[in-house]
């Protein structure tokens, strides 16, 4: 595998996505906590920072006992750190080179650069950079205004590059990946879908043995996927739990239980949709909403875990990047919304975790679950809140609210199934706001609710831009909404953008 050693770069979680590309397997840890190297690992790879090597308390590590002992590939600050501690010089550059530029200079015998091209385009994005390498250091491609564009030490395979390989703006960043991974560090390219299904597969058998196992669906990709993965390992010592918390689609439900059944799984359908109803009522603060429903979800989960004699694991489909999340560099990320379902697990329930899926990434799990014929109808799922329609619903939850917002929802989502727009979106939703507006119907007014269309294109979600959906199918949907939902009138869609708008509006 790959290590590759965070200094809390934004790029940091794409370098790693492009090596697993390749097929190889990699890991990211922070730089001040790095992992016994062993012989499984076989180069390294040192990401960017916000910070600057001249900043007083910058993020530093110990280079000497890694230079020479395996390959090291030094991205924008790596590569700076590299050339700083063993005497060169890094300076605030006169101009903050940010963008595209082009390698005009590129030493194409390298081992490193072969199978890229003049002139190729690759993306800059720093505050300094280097004026002068160390000695030993060579310089072996440039660009008009960055004369260290990448550099290699002498004699031994250390590496640095001053831009970003990993973002696709570099058109030939995957060649230059590829190269190190692949020639330089002689990873074999054999890490697969399969691969991780067969180990991951060995690898819990072995773990849980004959103990029992709980474990809450969602309805989505990754806890389904978990539990795919779970159930093929242990079978029907795996109980499944999938809570009807009344703020699901319309059908969702039942639909979802009975692929689940399809399945093999052994899943137990809780209505539990008053209980959740009661629990939110009069309450408005999204905020408080939220706690609302992750409390009942617990209460309702452990009534139900309770009910399986001698359980002793609970299942969880955690995945990579809240695993990175939690340990990065940065520490976890400001609250900006508390999202229940990465809470983890309540005292009172005193078993232990287990997360097949805490290796990979989300378009990973998707693979996995194509390998494990999972249907794509969970699949391709979008992905829909934990809090459910009670974050789309601003203001207080009634089960009237949400019928009529299911209403609207159906008819969103279903339209765009059929008019081919599903899989172009990333997230779609209606939201119903809590003013009325006037209407005309007949020959007489109206005084009622407004909804918001809401599509969105992400790779993950921390960012968003909002879908130009045609004209004429947004009409489309504005009329069957309007003529066939009682109690709306009007219909708007969200322009905005995340940020600085979010995808949800609670
Ligand atoms: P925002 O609104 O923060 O949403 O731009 C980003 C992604 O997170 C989802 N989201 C949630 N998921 N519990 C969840 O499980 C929550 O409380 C929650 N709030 C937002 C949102 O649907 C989008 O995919």
């Amino acid at each position: 595998q790959i290590l590759i050693l965070d200094f809390g770069s934004q790029y940091t979680q794409l370098i790693a996505r492009r090596v697993r590309e390749l097929n190889v397997y990699c890991e990211i840890h922070p730089f001040n906590n790095v992992p016994e190297i062993n012989d499984d690992i076989k180069g390294i790879i040192l990401s960017g920072s916000p910070c600057s090597v001249r900043d007083e308390g910058a993020p530093d590590l110990d280079l000497d006992s890694l230079r020479g002992r395996l390959p090291i590939l030094g991205v924008c600050y790596g590569s700076q750190l590299l050339a700083h501690k063993y005497g060169g010089e890094v300076l605030p550059s006169t101009i903050r080179e940010y963008g595209r530029a082009n390698l005009d200079h590129i030493d194409l015998h390298h081992d490193l650069l072969k199978e890229m091209t003049h002139g190729s385009t690759v993306w800059m994005s720093h505050g300094d950079t280097i004026k002068k390498l160390p000695e030993g250091f060579k310089v072996i491609a440039s660009t008009s205004s960055v004369e260290v564009a990448a550099f290699k030490i002498e004699g031994e395979k250390t590496y640095g590059i001053q831009f970003h390989p990993e973002v696709t703006h570099s058109t030939e960043g995957k060649n230059l990946l590829r190269n190190f991974v692949v020639s330089i560090c002689g990873c074999a390219q054999d890490w697969t879908s399969d691969v991780f299904i067969d180990a991951t597969i060995e690898d819990l058998k072995s773990k849980i043995g004959s103990d029992k196992v709980v474990m809450g669906l969602s309805g989505g990709v990754d806890s389904s996927v978990a539990a795919t993965l779970i159930h093929r390992a242990i079978g029907d010592q795996l109980t499944c739990v999938f809570v009807d918390n009344g703020l699901l689609r319309k059908n969702e439900f039942e639909e979802v239980l009975e692929s689940y059944k399809d399945m093999g799984l052994n899943v137990i359908g809780v209505d539990s949709k008053q209980r959740f109803y009661d629990a939110l009522a009069g309450l408005t603060d999204p905020e408080a909403k939220r706690k609302a429903i992750g409390r009942v979800f617990i209460e309702v989960f452990d009534d139900e875990a309770h009910k399986i004699d001698g359980v002793k694991w609970l299942g969880q489909g955690t995945i990579y990047p809240d695993v990175i999340e939690s340990v990065s560099v940065k520490g976890p990320s400001a609250t900006i919304k508390s999202h229940h379902n990465v809470g983890g697990l309540p005292d009172f329930m005193k078993l232990s975790v287990v997360e097949p899926l805490n290796t990979l990434f989300k378009d990973e799990v998707r693979e996995v679950g194509r390998a494990l014929e999972i249907p794509e109808t969970i699949i391709g799922r979008h992905p829909f809140p934990g809090p459910g329609l009670a974050i789309r619903i601003l203001g207080d939850i009634t089960a009237e609210k949400v019928k009529t917002l299911q209403e609207v929802d159906h008819i969103f989502i279903q339209g765009l199934k059929n008019h081919g727009l599903y899989d172009q979106v990333w997230q779609a939703g209606a939201i119903l706001l809590p003013i009325q507006s006037v209407g005309v119907m007949g020959d007489e007014r109206t005084y009622e609710r407004v909804v918001a269309l809401r599509a969105v294109g992400s790779v993950d979600g921390m960012t968003a831009d909002w879908i130009h959906l045609p004209y004429e199918f947004l009409g489309k949907m504005s009329n069957e909404i309007i003529n066939r939902v009682k109690g709306v009138n009007r219909v708007v869609y969200d322009i905005s953008s995340k940020p600085p708008a979010t995808i949800e509006w609670e």
